[in-house]
């Protein structure tokens, strides 16, 4: 694998970056004028990782070419999430962007192409283990639904890579090979595809080496995705690990919830986590496994709402391993916990997009199973999918409004880009 624990690196504060808003010039894919920020704090990146880095941010990988890159529905100053609402249909230029977002779903690079998930955050992402069956649970895998397992390159990252750049609703490339001829034209990618493999030609004469190199741009991107400029651990949670930063009451009080009465622990955990392990270093507050929370339906969800979306499922059922095949009933409506780290950047959450705030998140969770409870006086819609649902460890946690406040601003250590007092 590529990436390392040893990117793991407490240099980057780009704080400049977050006080950004989300005003951007017309024609500029916001996400690279905040990228051009982020370079100047000067982090060294080797050359595969630069390699990645330019693929990731290059809007000229979609069809129609220069209106769609990774950074579009993967944003630095959204924590490398997708937006919340954005105007689509070709006029998103006018906020400066050239695609929109309804409801937390990006539109691909084909106008009102939409799928029906919210883009998680691309950080981290690298640190999210091959899938595997254990007998009883299916952990790791990208996607909401873990269909990237990472079997056959070793890395989740770099095969989930290889999907946007062919998928209808997100860059739509009629197949790897015209991918690689938009590399290939431009002089800088060949310097650094040197630089990185070796070889200034991105051959591209038989099929064989076109999936080859293909693969190298999934792993470019891999390395660039756990580089320290995307998983950067610059939290005041990290800080505060490190005994540079002190809570303050409220944070402290939520970290204490979050780990025994709301139970978030025992989810947001990685693997073999448990109320009584202490936080490790560099935690990711995921555990990598599967489970349905109950999550209702996003009624504004603009890729439709015909059926329940059968996340781990979906994937399973198609499988060719016929022991995980069999498992697809079970597991139909789970979706992998996601990573909390920089969710508080995040604008939309859960896998169709359907909360607009950590409050509403968290009153979620504190109040599912309470009858006639909800958000802004609207009742909680129905669980997508009950027969999987998870009705033991959330649902009705009994915690006052206070400590509902508690856990948000807990979550909210958890944002990269806390510089602290200086030193
Ligand atoms: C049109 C918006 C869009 C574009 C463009 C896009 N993504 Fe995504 N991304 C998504 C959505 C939506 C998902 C979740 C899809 C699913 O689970 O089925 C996702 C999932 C991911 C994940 C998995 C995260 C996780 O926790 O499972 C990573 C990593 C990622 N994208 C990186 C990339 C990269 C790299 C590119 C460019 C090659 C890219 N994305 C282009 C919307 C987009
Ligand atoms: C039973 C396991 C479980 C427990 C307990 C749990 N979570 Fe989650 N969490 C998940 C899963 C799975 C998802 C994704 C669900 C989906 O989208 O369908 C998720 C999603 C989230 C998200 C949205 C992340 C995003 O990127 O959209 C937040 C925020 C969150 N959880 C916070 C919490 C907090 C705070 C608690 C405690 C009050 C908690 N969770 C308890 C499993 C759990």
């Amino acid at each position: 694998m590529l990436h390392s624990h040893k990117l793991r690196s407490f240099a980057v504060l780009a704080s400049a970056l977050f006080i950004l808003d989300s005003c951007q010039k017309d024609a500029i894919d916001p996400a690279l004028e905040i990228d051009n920020a982020r370079a100047r704090t000067k982090t060294k990146l080797t050359a595969v990782q630069q390699l990645g880095k330019q693929i990731f941010f290059d809007a000229r990988l979609s069809e129609p070419m220069g209106v769609q890159s990774c950074a579009s529905c993967h944003a630095p100053q959204v924590g490398f999430s997708g937006f919340g609402d954005i105007p689509t249909g070709g006029a998103a230029s006018a906020a400066g962007f050239k695609r929109g977002f309804v409801a937390g779903i990006g539109e691909g690079a084909v106008i009102g192409a939409f799928g029906r998930r919210k883009p998680p955050t691309a950080a981290y992402a690298t640190l999210v283990p091959v899938m595997d069956f254990d007998g009883q649970e299916f952990t790791g895998g990208l996607f909401w639904d873990g269909r990237a397992t990472g079997l056959r390159l070793g890395s989740t990252a770099a095969e989930q890579a290889l999907g946007p750049f062919l998928a209808d609703k997100e860059q739509n490339h009629p197949g790897p090979a015209s991918v690689l001829a938009k590399l290939k034209s431009n002089r800088s990618y060949l310097a650094l595809w040197k630089a990185a493999f070796g070889t200034s030609e991105i051959d591209v004469s038989n099929e064989t080496a076109v999936l080859a190199n293909y693969d190298n741009v999934g792993l470019a991107i891999d390395a660039y995705e756990g580089s320290s400029e995307v998983n950067q651990y610059s939290s005041k949670f990290d800080a505060f690990q490190a005994g540079r930063y002190t809570m303050n009451a409220q944070e402290a009080e939520g970290m204490a919830l979050f780990n025994n009465e709301a139970g978030c622990n025992d989810c947001h955990k990685q693997l073999g986590g448990n109320r009584n392990r202490p936080f490790v270093t560099g935690e990711l507050f995921a555990d990598f496994a599967y489970h349905n929370i109950g999550i209702p339906q996003n009624a504004n969800n603009p890729g439709g709402n015909l059926a329940p979306d059968p996340g781990l499922a979906g994937f399973l059922a198609t499988s060719d391993n016929l022991t995980w095949r069999a498992q697809a009933t079970a597991n139909f409506g789970k979706f992998r916990t996601p990573t909390l780290r920089n969710v508080g950047k995040a604008q939309r959450f859960m896998h169709n997009g359907v909360f607009s705030s950590l409050e509403e998140v968290v009153h979620f969770y504190n109040t599912r199973d309470v009858p006639g409870a909800g958000w802004n006086g609207v009742p909680w819609g129905r669980p997508e999918y009950l027969p999987t649902m998870d009705d033991q460890a959330l649902g009705n946690l009994g915690l006052t409004p206070a400590q509902e406040a508690a856990v948000v601003a807990f979550l909210r250590t958890m944002d990269d880009g806390y510089t602290g007092p200086v030193q």
